[in-house]
C-alpha cells in the first residue's frame, strides 16, 4: 500500500508541475513558447491527472471488497483426522504450481514475482502458507473465506490467486486443505508481501485487470459422493480450478487473461474414450499424439489430485453436454 500511495503521490506532484509549467508558458513572452509551451505542458498535465484518478480508483478496488462477507464457515471444524489431512494434502497438490518454491509439497511460499518482466506494476508473491506464513494469523474461517472467496482476512480482495476456480470447493473439501496447510512444518521462508505501483492501480482503475474477490458464500456447500459419475465430475470442474481456465462454461477460456486460455472442453471431449482421457492427465499426450505442456494445461498437478474414478466421473459430465456452446 505504501508504495501505491507513494507512486500516485509522485504522478499527482508531476501532474501538477505541468499545470503550473503550463500557467508559466501562457505568460512567456515569445509568441511561439506562450502556444507551445502552454498546449504540451497542459496535456501533460492532463494526462498525468486522469492517470491519478484511475490509480486512485485502482488503489479503493484493491484495498476494499466489492462484496458483504460474513465468516460462517467458521462453524465448520478442521480436526485434522487421517482421512481429513489425506484429502487435504491431494487437493493441496493444486496450489504447487505457485504456492512452493520447489513446485511440490510443503506450500512454503512461491519463488516466481508474478508482476516481474513487464512494465514496473510492484511485486507480488504466492504467500507461504505453512505454520510460518501470514495465514498462523488467521482463523480456519479466514483461510477458507481466502480460498473459495478471494478475500484476505481483512477483506482486501487476492490478486492472481485463482479463488474463482475453487468458488465451488465443499465445507468438506476445504475444511481438508486447511487442515493439511496446518499440519505442515513451518518453512520459515521470507516470501515478500504484495506491492504495488501506481501504474498497477490506473491498470485496475481502468478495469483492465480482475481482482480475486467472488461472491460471498453464505450457506453449507456440499459435494456429492465421490464415484465415478457425472455429477461428482461436474462438482470437481467447479472446485479444482478448470473453470480459470476454459472460461465460466467451460466452452473455452479468454486469450489475453491472468490465465491461458483453454479450449471448449465440450467440443473436444466427447470425440475421446474414456481411456483416452485419462491417459492425457496421466501423461500429457492428447490422442492426436501431441504432447501438452504442463506449463498450460496443469496435468501433471492434477494428475497427483485426481484418483481415476475422478477422471472418469470428468469424462462422464463433459462427454454428458456435447452440444453445449460447441
Ligand atoms: C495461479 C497461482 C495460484 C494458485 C494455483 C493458488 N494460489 Fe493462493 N495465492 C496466489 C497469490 C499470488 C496470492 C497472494 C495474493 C495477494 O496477496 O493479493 C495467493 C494467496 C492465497 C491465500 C492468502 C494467504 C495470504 O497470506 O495472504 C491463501 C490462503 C491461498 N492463496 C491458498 C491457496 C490454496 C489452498 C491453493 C490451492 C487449492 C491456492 N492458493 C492456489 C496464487 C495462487
Ligand atoms: C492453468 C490453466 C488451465 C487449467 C486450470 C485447466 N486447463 Fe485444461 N487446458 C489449458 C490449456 C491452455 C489447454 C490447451 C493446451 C494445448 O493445447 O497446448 C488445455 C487443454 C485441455 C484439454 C485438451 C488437451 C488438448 O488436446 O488440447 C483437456 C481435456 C483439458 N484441458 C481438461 C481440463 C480439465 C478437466 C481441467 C480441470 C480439472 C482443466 N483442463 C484445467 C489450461 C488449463
Amino acid at each position: 500500500m505504501a508504495l501505491l500511495i507513494g507512486t500516485t503521490l509522485v504522478v499527482l506532484l508531476l501532474s501538477v508541475l505541468f499545470f503550473w509549467l503550463a500557467v508559466r508558458a501562457a505568460r512567456a513572452r515569445p509568441l511561439a513558447v506562450r502556444i507551445l509551451g502552454t498546449f504540451v505542458s497542459g496535456v501533460l498535465g492532463l494526462a498525468l491527472a486522469a492517470f491519478t484518478v484511475l490509480a486512485i480508483v485502482g488503489a479503493v478496488k484493491l484495498n476494499t471488497s466489492p462484496y458483504q462477507y460474513t465468516t460462517q464457515t467458521a462453524s465448520i471444524p478442521v480436526t485434522g483426522g487421517p482421512d481429513q489431512l489425506a484429502r487435504g494434502k491431494q487437493l493441496a497438490q493444486g496450489c504447487t504450481g505457485c504456492h512452493s518454491s520447489t513446485g511440490n509439497l510443503p506450500l512454503d511460499g512461491g519463488k516466481d514475482d508474478f508482476l516481474a518482466g513487464g512494465p514496473p506494476l510492484g511485486s507480488l508473491y504466492a504467500p507461504d502458507l505453512t505454520p510460518s506464513g501470514p495465514i498462523k494469523d488467521w482463523t480456519d474461517a479466514e483461510v477458507i473465506r481466502a480460498i473459495r472467496e478471494g478475500v484476505d482476512k481483512d477483506d482486501r480482495p487476492l490478486v492472481i490467486m485463482p479463488s474463482g476456480g475453487f468458488h465451488g470447493l465443499s465445507d468438506a473439501d476445504v475444511q481438508a486443505v486447511v487442515a493439511y496447510l496446518r499440519s505442515q512444518p513451518p518453512s520459515n521462508r521470507e516470501v515478500p508481501a504484495p506491492s504495488f505501483t501506481a501504474l498497477a492501480g490506473a491498470f485496475f482503475g481502468a478495469g483492465m485487470f480482475p481482482t480475486s474477490a467472488q461472491p460471498p458464500i453464505n450457506g453449507p456447500v456440499t459435494a456429492p459422493p465421490r464415484a465415478a459419475t457425472a455429477d461428482y465430475g461436474r462438482y470437481l470442474t467447479t472446485a479444482t480450478g478448470c473453470k480459470d481456465c476454459h472460461g465460466e462454461n467451460l466452452t473455452g477460456g479468454q486469450a489475453g487473461g491472468p490465465a491461458p486460455a483453454g479450449p471448449n472442453l465440450f467440443a473436444l471431449v466427447p470425440s475421446w474414450s474414456e481411456q483416452q482421457f485419462i491417459t492425457f492427465f496421466r501423461s500429457g499426450t492428447a490422442p492426436n499424439g501431441s504432447q501438452i505442456d504442463p506449463n498450460n494445461m496443469p496435468w501433471k498437478d492434477y494428475s497427483k489430485i485426481f484418483e481415476d474414478q475422478d477422471l472418469q466421473g470428468l469424462y462422464l459430465y463433459l462427454k454428458s453436454k456435447p452440444a453445449a456452446g460447441g
